[in-house]
This record gives structure tokens, C-alpha cells and sequence, in this order.
């Protein structure tokens, strides 16, 4: 039997009780992975990451029982797209680029009823504690706009456009962003429509708030983020998420 191709996001409406939805951005292929299959598909622990991403929002209750959850997978995927389903969520078919991915993501969910906040999460942040999410969620009671960030650990330098050393940043005035980020629904809306029409370029979009800053005057709220959300990005991550989950198993029993 073939299995049901993603959405192109016209036909599926689900309804939710509760008036947050989460977006999960699962389309990348995972270069620098380099495993040669969608990120969203390597295995932790025998359980993919975006099966650990998925558990980790139901866990949360940002988004209550019934919630709507979209997850982006590859064009041409099937898998990823049947594990979103059945954890209760709608895959849809992401775009060339992250910031193509949320912008499908927030048209499927602009066909449903309208939520009042949104928490856009990279699948890759799979070990992201609830309490992160629940952060995130309860600051977007007060505010339009939320980034989890959490203190940078290297020393920085920046160089210059010949990749010759300049000074050395004070790195106790960064940040290091992570993702939920939480957007109320109108603004999310309006800072993802002005980017298209001010014909951005998408690789140019790094993060979802970033769009809030440009287009806006308002101010972006900041929580701690947590450690533990780090992004699998190099094979080596793969490794520190499964020393995550092996502790968290040992702290458990
Ligand atoms: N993502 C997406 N659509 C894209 C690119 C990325 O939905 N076209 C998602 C990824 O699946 C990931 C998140 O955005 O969960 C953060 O992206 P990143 O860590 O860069 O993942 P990949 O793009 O898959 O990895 P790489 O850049 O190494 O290829
Ligand atoms: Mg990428």
C-alpha cells in the first residue's frame, strides 16, 4: 500500500480547543548530518527526532490535547509525514529554504480557525525540555513577540570581509538564540506577509523574530532557553543527545 502523500495544505482544516498552535519546521535534508536521509528521520535512542520533537510539545501542553500541530517534511517524503499524522499533527510540504518551510506552514494554518499565538520549533531542537515550551508559551501571554536565549560560552571575535581577525566581541552581551519562539497570530501574519512583498531573501532569514524587528517597532520578549534544546546539527550532537536521554532514563528511575 502507498502511503499518503503530505498535504499541500488545501484540504485538511483541524480544529482545536485551545487557541495556541505549534509550528514544526522538519523539511531540512540534514547536510551537515551528512546521513543522506532527512535529518527528521535519524534515530536517537531507536525513536526519530521528530517523534522526540513531537512528544516533547505533547509533554508541554503548550497546545493542549487537541491542539493543531503542522510539521513541514521534505517534498517526495512519506515517512515523516506519516509519524506527524500520527501523533495527531499535519505534515505539509516545506520549501527550499526554513523560512519557505514556516511561511507554508503559517498558509495551512491561516485556512483553520484562527489561533491567538503560534510557537514555531525546529524539529532538530528534539531534547527541548517542556518547560522551555511552557516559558515561551506564558510570556506570549503578555507579549506579541518571544525568543528563548540562553548565554554564549566561546570566546567570539568577528573578522572582516577578507576573513582578517577584528577584536574580540564581549560575549557577555550575547545571546544565542533557540527556538520555540512564540508569536502572537495577527503580527506573525503581518511581519511573514511584508517579507514576501518586500521580496526578502529567504537564506536571509535566520530566524522568525528577526522578521518582527525589521518590519515592526515592537520589542521581543527574551526567556531563558534550556541547555538541553540544543539543535542536532553535526554528528556530534548525535552523540550528546543520546548521553541527554541516557541520563534523563537514569535520572527517571
Ligand atoms: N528546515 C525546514 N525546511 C528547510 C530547511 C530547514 O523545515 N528547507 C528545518 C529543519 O528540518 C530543522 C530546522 O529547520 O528542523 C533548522 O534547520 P537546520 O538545523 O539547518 O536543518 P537542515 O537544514 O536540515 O540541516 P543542514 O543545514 O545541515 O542541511
Ligand atoms: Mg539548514
Amino acid at each position: 500500500m502507498t502511503a499518503p502523500s503530505p498535504s499541500d495544505g488545501s484540504s485538511t482544516t483541524h480544529r482545536c480547543t485551545t487557541q495556541r498552535c505549534v509550528v514544526v519546521v522538519a523539511a531540512g535534508s540534514g547536510q551537515r548530518l551528512g546521513r543522506g536521509i532527512p535529518k527528521a528521520l535519524a534515530e536517537i535512542d531507536g525513536r526519530t527526532i521528530l517523534e522526540h520533537s513531537l512528544e516533547a510539545i505533547r509533554a508541554s501542553g503548550v497546545c493542549g490535547a487537541t491542539g493543531r500541530i503542522v510539521v513541514t517534511v521534505p517534498r517526495d517524503d512519506h515517512r515523516l509525514s506519516e509519524l506527524a499524522r500520527q501523533a495527531g499533527a499535519q505534515p505539509v510540504v516545506g520549501g527550499a529554504t526554513r523560512a519557505e518551510s514556516v511561511r507554508r506552514a503559517l498558509e495551512v494554518l491561516g485556512q483553520g480557525p484562527e489561533p491567538t499565538g503560534v510557537l514555531i520549533h525546529d524539529a532538530a531542537r528534539c531534547l527541548t525540555p517542556a518547560s522551555a515550551f511552557q516559558r515561551v508559551a506564558e510570556a506570549l501571554d503578555q507579549h506579541s513577540a518571544v525568543i528563548p536565549v540562553v548565554p554564549v560560552v566561546d570566546t567570539m571575535r568577528s573578522v572582516d570581509d577578507t576573513g582578517r581577525l577584528q577584536g574580540t566581541v564581549d560575549r557577555t552581551r550575547l545571546r544565542a538564540i533557540q527556538t520555540p519562539q512564540g508569536f502572537r497570530w495577527p503580527l506573525l501574519r503581518e511581519v511573514s506577509a511584508a517579507a514576501l512583498a518586500a521580496g526578502l531573501d529567504d537564506v536571509s532569514i535566520t530566524d522568525d523574530a528577526s522578521l518582527v524587528e525589521r518590519f515592526t517597532s515592537l520589542a521581543i520578549a527574551m526567556v531563558p532557553g534550556d541547555e538541553e534544546a540544543f539543535k542536532v546539527t553535526r554528528p556530534l550532537d548525535l552523540l550528546l543527545a543520546e548521553a541527554v536521554l541516557a541520563h534523563r532514563g537514569r535520572s527517571r528511575s
